[in-house]
């Protein structure tokens, strides 16, 4: 059966640029993206391992380690890097695991035999210091994702983890956000959210985003 979201994300053992990783030791308490590659040296990947080095102290920001994964061997990697490194004009800074043996990605169901026996599809997996996974996003090989859209995600996931609220649509850090419809006492209302709110629906209230 695939992974859902709020399972408990499969730990493991594997090799990566940066020496074993035992994924749940190296989560720690902090929170965690791992992402997928088809392979490497190919280009998308090229330009997507160099945009999550530049945002990597975003990431820090939030608490959140970063990790790539690519079916090819470390030592292919260590090769890539520096192609990374000149193409991309930055350091490598996190992880990449290697995963000839398809040990992760078939953990994390990140091979679509419809896209390719082989090669894992763009899979991405956020995962909390619980070690629950709180999000999952797939691409296909030929669209590179957009790493924005996922710190824009983790925000959300630990905002609404603090505040009993939810984001709207394309919401970001700083505009309003949701109040969740099952609060309805008027007092825990006016504790929750003394900013007050705006009711459109009974069932659709905005209020400006808590901890601001
Ligand atoms: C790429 O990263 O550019 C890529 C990888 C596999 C298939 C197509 C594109």
């Amino acid at each position: 059966m695939g992974l859902h979201i709020g399972d408990t994300a499969p730990d493991f053992t594997q090799e990566s640029t940066e020496g074993t990783i035992h994924f749940h030791q190296w989560i720690g308490d902090k929170w965690a993206v791992l992402f997928s590659h088809p392979k490497d040296f190919t280009p998308v990947c090229t330009t997507e391992l160099g945009r999550v080095a530049k945002l990597k102290p975003e990431f820090d920001k939030r608490n959140c380690k970063v990790i790539g994964l690519s079916v090819d061997d470390v030592a292919s990697h260590r090769r890539w890097v520096g192609d990374i490194e000149e193409t991309q004009g930055v350091r490598m800074n996190f992880p990449v695991l290697g995963d000839a043996d398809r040990k992760v990605s078939h953990l994390y169901d990140m091979i679509h035999p419809n896209a390719s026996d082989t090669l894992t599809v763009r899979s991405v997996y956020v995962i909390d210091s619980n070690k629950k996974v709180r999000l999952m996003i797939t691409y296909p090989a030929s669209t590179g994702r957009n790493f924005d859209e996922i710190l824009r995600a983790v925000d959300s996931l630990q905002l609404t983890d603090r505040y009993t609220v939810a984001t709207p649509v394309d919401w970001k850090q700083g505009d309003d956000v949701i109040i969740a419809p099952s609060i309805t006492d008027p007092k825990v209302l006016k504790e929750k959210f003394p900013k007050g709110y705006r009711e459109l629906r009974p069932y659709l209230r905005l209020t400006p985003q808590p901890g601001k």
